[in-house]
């Protein structure tokens, strides 16, 4: 976090650069993993990354895809068998007709983003998103010189967008929502969506939906947006529920009239897609029960987790139902939220993402936890934050 205003000093960086926010989880994980350079052990909640490995029948094609030399660019919109692959996953998985043509596969979700947001947002259009909601949205869209409006959302709406905070002015050109969603782990309740891609459609706005988390679902029903209406846009990708974060593979699924203009972005920031990634995935969506077996494990870490940290004192208003995090109020501690995941590193070596990195509203007073990593060292991670917090009541 330091050094930031002396670099942009030093060098003609642009005020872009020098001024956007970092991604504090990605920072905390840099330090916390000095400390265990330093021989330190230090339990992992902070980083949304599955504790998985790539299942393996992902890597089986990926050496196969290297011993046969797929080793050249693919097409810009990435090779049409897995456009296929993933059209197939609607039709198998949700019941929902979505054309090959209208599925484009991206570096990461991030990469779709990217894409998404140089096809949509200019200076002068305004994009809204959550608050409490995933940085990177921002972060990305700001390099467009668009506005972006933060739309604060509590555990009274079920931290669900309502339609009524997209009335204007400004007209709201894009609004991005994650279901299920980051930081809180909540999914959308039935109709929600639907509401609110009437309201902004009506104006000419573009509802994402951002479902990387989609194939984490625990007890809620899901239903991908999709089915909504044809001009919804959906992103979603690998990362997640695959365990695939390194091989940065996404896709997204677009109305007809966007793909040639994402076409030509993707040909320029881009070129294409990874290609071995591209050929390892189309192995991704067999492994129905690799993926439940997973499932089965993370909803065993929340239902650990929820309780655990209501009991220490943490506010977590509403369950999860999907993804791998919680979102808890710490007003109980009396602290600042950057305050406290600092000295929950320093003093109980629990590593813990900030509210800030999530937005404004309530930033201060909550914490996410991440569940991506094993049991044991959740327990763990509990039993230290448990002692931590009781020699502070004590001092
Ligand atoms: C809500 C959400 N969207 C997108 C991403 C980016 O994922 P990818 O690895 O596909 O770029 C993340 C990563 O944490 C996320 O939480």
């Amino acid at each position: 976090m330091s050094g930031d205003t002396d670099e942009a000093h030093i060098m003609n960086i642009s005020r872009r650069a020098s001024e956007i926010s970092p991604f504090y989880v990605m920072e905390l994980l840099e330090k916390a993993r000095l400390m265990e350079a330093d021989g330190h052990s230090v339990i992992h909640m902070e980083v949304g990354e599955p504790g998985f490995e790539t299942p393996g029948a992902i890597k089986q094609e990926a050496l196969r895809a290297l011993n046969d030399g797929k080793t050249f660019y693919t097409h810009s919109l990435g090779i049409p068998e897995l456009r296929e692959a993933v059209s197939r996953h609607y039709r198998d998985r949700f019941r929902l007709d979505v054309s090959p043509a209208r599925v484009i596969i991206t570096n990461g979700s991030s990469g779709a983003f990217i894409l998404l947001f140089a096809a949509l947002l200019e200076r002068g259009r305004t994009l809204a998103i959550a608050d409490p909601g995933y940085p990177c949205y921002r972060n990305i869209a700001l390099l467009t010189d668009c506005t972006v409006r933060r739309l604060p959302v509590s555990p009274d709406s079920n931290y669900e967008v309502l339609p009524d905070q997209l009335r204007g002015p400004p007209a709201i050109d894009a609004l991005v929502v994650a279901n299920p969603s980051n930081p809180t782990g909540t999914i959308y309740r039935a109709g929600a969506l639907q509401a609110l891609h009437e309201q902004l459609s009506a104006r000419g706005g573009v509802l994402v939906v951002d479902e990387i988390y989609s194939g984490l679902v625990y007890d809620a029903p899901f239903a991908s947006s999709i089915s909504i209406s044809e001009d919804i846009v959906v992103v979603s990708g690998f990362s997640k529920a695959f365990a695939m974060t390194g091989w940065r593979l996404g896709w997204m699924v677009v109305p007809p009239g966007l793909v040639r203009p994402i076409q030509k972005l993707a040909q320029n920031l881009f070129i294409a897609p990874p290609s071995i990634s591209q050929y390892a995935a189309l192995a991704a969506f067999d492994d129905a029960d690799g993926l439940a077996r997973m499932c089965g494990l993370y909803r065993e870490r929340r239902d650990f987790l929820v309780p655990r940290l209501r009991g220490l004192g943490f506010d977590v208003p509403v369950k999860p139902d999907g993804a791998f995090y919680i979102y808890a109020g710490i007003e109980r501690f009396g602290m600042d939220s950057m305050l406290f995941v600092e000295r929950a590193l320093a003093e109980a070596r629990v590593a813990i993402t900030p509210g800030y990195d999530f937005g404004s509203f309530r930033a201060a007073s909550h914490v996410r936890f991440s569940y991506a990593d094993r049991l044991e060292n959740l327990v763990e991670g509990c039993d230290r934050l448990e002692r931590w917090l009781q020699g502070r009541e004590g001092s």
